[in-house]
């Protein structure tokens, strides 16, 4: 040995090597930048991109500026005006602190950046190369700190090749900026690529902000979110299953107004939608979660994405139930508006958002239930003279005038599918299928929760013999088949014996609907067994589109329905209801 082998490195070479982590393609540097413009209080923040951010990446704020010494201080590495103490460390409020992202960001391309303080009747100008001074003198110039960062990788070849086309590199920058337009609507936001402006948001509150971004079903399609105690607030919106999607990408948690990615809380907000969000669908929402600075590690990772907390399990649970609040709270059923305007969409898009707190509808508006399936009064009308015409008399009146049903109810099937009533705003249509499997579901795991069921025996049991799978899912479920009433014997070699049946469900069927229920539970993604159990059960036996039903046995099926605690979603969550507002055919036949 002999020889020693560590050195210090030069600064320079360990700028590029941290550049390696803090900046890994032009969306990071978008990233820092914007931060930093941020930070510095800006309430204009202006972005230029070219080539995907490969050959320039400039943004300009109007935030406080730096002075001469600062500008160039700041393109040291741990130069830092954020913290200056351990104890700053635990605290940290800006989202930058660790006073790297510049030095690391200059390491890599050649930096130009114009400055000037409120104080300072003229600017600083400079200019680096590879992290170098190049230029250093005065210049007239806004309030502010322009920075551009221009080729990008230009000293580190093998980083620049591995850069994606120009078109993925911008997309990347796009969507860290959705997420700086969502932490910071009060914040005005432009964006130009390649010589043209993409958009310019003018400040608003968050649901006009994400008018602004993702249009206006979504601004309509949103519930708010609050939540206060002691340690934690959350804050922010959630959206309804009009903007249920496939993919993931329309999910926004902050952490102190800082983006973060956690599984933990990400399946929080998921599992707060219960049966409300189909399998494999993605909820939009942009929550914002503040906790004292001490009670999170934001330290962990570099581009502080990713975060620690002191007891996450707790910020799962309050997650989740905040939530959980929020849904319950609205009602989230779709109005049918086929004449909807788009004019509103186009009125969003230019006209600067009024900060009017996000409103909703109230449940009684999407509720307004009065069906008139209870029985007929006494003496059979009321009289239509008297009080002046309300939707209310109209229907009484109708009343009247056909007296000659005995029981007259605006209720009626169509296609052997649908369920048609009269409601007090419009029209309700509900899917009759949809609607039995959550009465079933429902009652499924009440049964599960009791003991005995009612089931009826099988006047001959029936032996079914399954396949080596379906035995084995058998065997799983069995325990709560049995208390759903389908009793079912283990007969050995496969074979099982069906003693008993749900009392609900129709004799002949048995076999085929235990097959079904054991095919549906196989192909279900759901964790939780008796959840499972339960929505395999409802779905294969429950009434199925093409079944005639009688008005009693329409009535039944909507008074259970209403008894359930979520009428709005069957257990998959497809809607169960749709309503047509009167307005809505008032306006198609042209009243209004
Ligand atoms: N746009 C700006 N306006 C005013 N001051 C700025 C601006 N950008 C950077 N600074 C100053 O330069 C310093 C260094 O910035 P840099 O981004 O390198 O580090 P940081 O933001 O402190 O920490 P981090 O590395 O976590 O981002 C900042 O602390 C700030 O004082
Ligand atoms: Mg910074």
């Amino acid at each position: 040995m002999g020889n020693n082998v560590i050195k210090i490195l030069p600064d320079i070479l360990s700028n590029k090597i941290a550049a390696g982590e803090v900046v890994d393609r032009p969306s990071s540097v978008v990233k820092e930048l914007v931060e930093n413009a941020l930070d510095a209080g800006a309430q204009q923040i202006t972005v230029i991109i070219k080539d995907g951010g490969k050959s320039l990446i400039q943004v300009i704020d109007d935030g406080c500026g730096m002075v001469e010494a600062d500008a160039i201080l700041c393109f040291e590495r741990h130069s830092t005006s954020k913290i200056s103490t351990v104890d700053d460390l635990h605290n940290i409020q800006t989202l930058g602190f660790r006073g790297e992202a510049l030095a690391s960001i200059a390491s890599v391309s050649r930096v130009e950046m114009k400055t000037r303080t409120e104080s300072n009747p003229e600017g600083t100008w400079l200019k680096l190369e590879g992290g170098i001074i190049q230029h250093l003198g005065k210049t007239g110039c806004a309030r502010g700190t322009s920075i551009m960062v221009k080729t990008l990788f230009f000293n580190t070849p093998a980083r620049r090749k591995f850069l994606k086309s120009d078109q993925a590199e911008y997309r990347h920058i796009l969507q860290i900026m959705n997420r700086f337009l969502l932490s910071h609507s009060e914040i005005a936001f432009t964006l130009y690529k390649d010589g043209q402006m993409v958009y310019q948001y003018s400040p608003t509150d968050l649901k006009g902000r994400i008018r602004q971004v993702f249009g206006e079903k979504h601004a309509q399609n949103l519930i708010p979110v609050n939540f206060d105690i002691p340690e934690v607030t959350i804050h922010g919106v959630v959206g309804g299953m009009d903007l249920f999607r496939q993919t993931r990408g329309e999910q926004f948690l902050f952490l102190n107004r800082r983006y973060i990615l956690n599984k933990s809380i990400n399946f929080a907000v998921i599992s707060a939608y219960e049966s409300m969000l189909p399998n494999r669908l993605q909820p939009f929402y942009v929550l914002f979660l503040e906790v004292n600075p001490q009670q999170v590690d934001v330290n962990v990772h570099p581009s502080k994405i990713e975060v620690r907390f002191e007891d996450e399990r707790r910020i799962f649970s309050i997650v989740q139930r905040a939530v959980k609040e929020a849904l319950r709270s609205t009602e989230v059923v779709p109005v049918l508006r086929t004449t909807e305007t788009t004019s509103a969409t186009a009125q969003a898009k230019s006209s600067p958002q009024k900060t009017a707190p996000i409103s909703y509808r109230p449940k009684e508006q999407y509720f307004p239930f009065e069906f008139r399936h209870t029985k007929r009064r006494p003496n059979g009308v009321s009289s239509p003279i008297a009080k002046p015409q309300t939707e209310q008399q109209v229907s009484q009146e109708e009343e009247w005038e056909k007296p000659s049903f005995e029981e007259r109810i605006s209720i009626w099937q169509l296609h052997d599918k649908y369920i048609f009533s009269q409601i007090k705003s419009g029209l309700l249509i509900i899917d009759q299928h949809l609607a039995h499997e959550r009465i079933l579901y429902e009652q499924a795991l009440e049964t599960f929760r009791k003991s005995r069921p009612a089931s009826q025996q099988q006047l001959f049991p029936k032996a079914v013999e399954l396949s080596p799978e379906d035995y084995d899912i058998l065997l799983e479920v069995q325990f709560y088949l049995n208390k759903l009433g389908f009793i079912v014997k283990d007969f050995g070699k496969r074979t099982v014996i069906i003693e008993a049946i749900p009392a609900t469900l129709k004799k002949a069927d048995e076999e085929k609907v235990l097959r079904e229920i054991i095919d549906e539970y196989r192909n279900s993604e759901e964790l939780d067994i008796r959840d499972k159990v339960a929505k395999s059960y409802a779905c294969k036996s429950a009434i199925k589109a093409g079944d005639r039903l009688t008005q009693t046995e329409m009535i039944a099926l909507i008074d259970g329905l209403f008894a359930t605690q979520n009428p709005y979603f069957c257990p998959h969550g497809r809607p169960i209801i749709v309503t047509i507002p009167l307005e809505e055919l008032d306006k198609r036949f042209m009243r209004l």
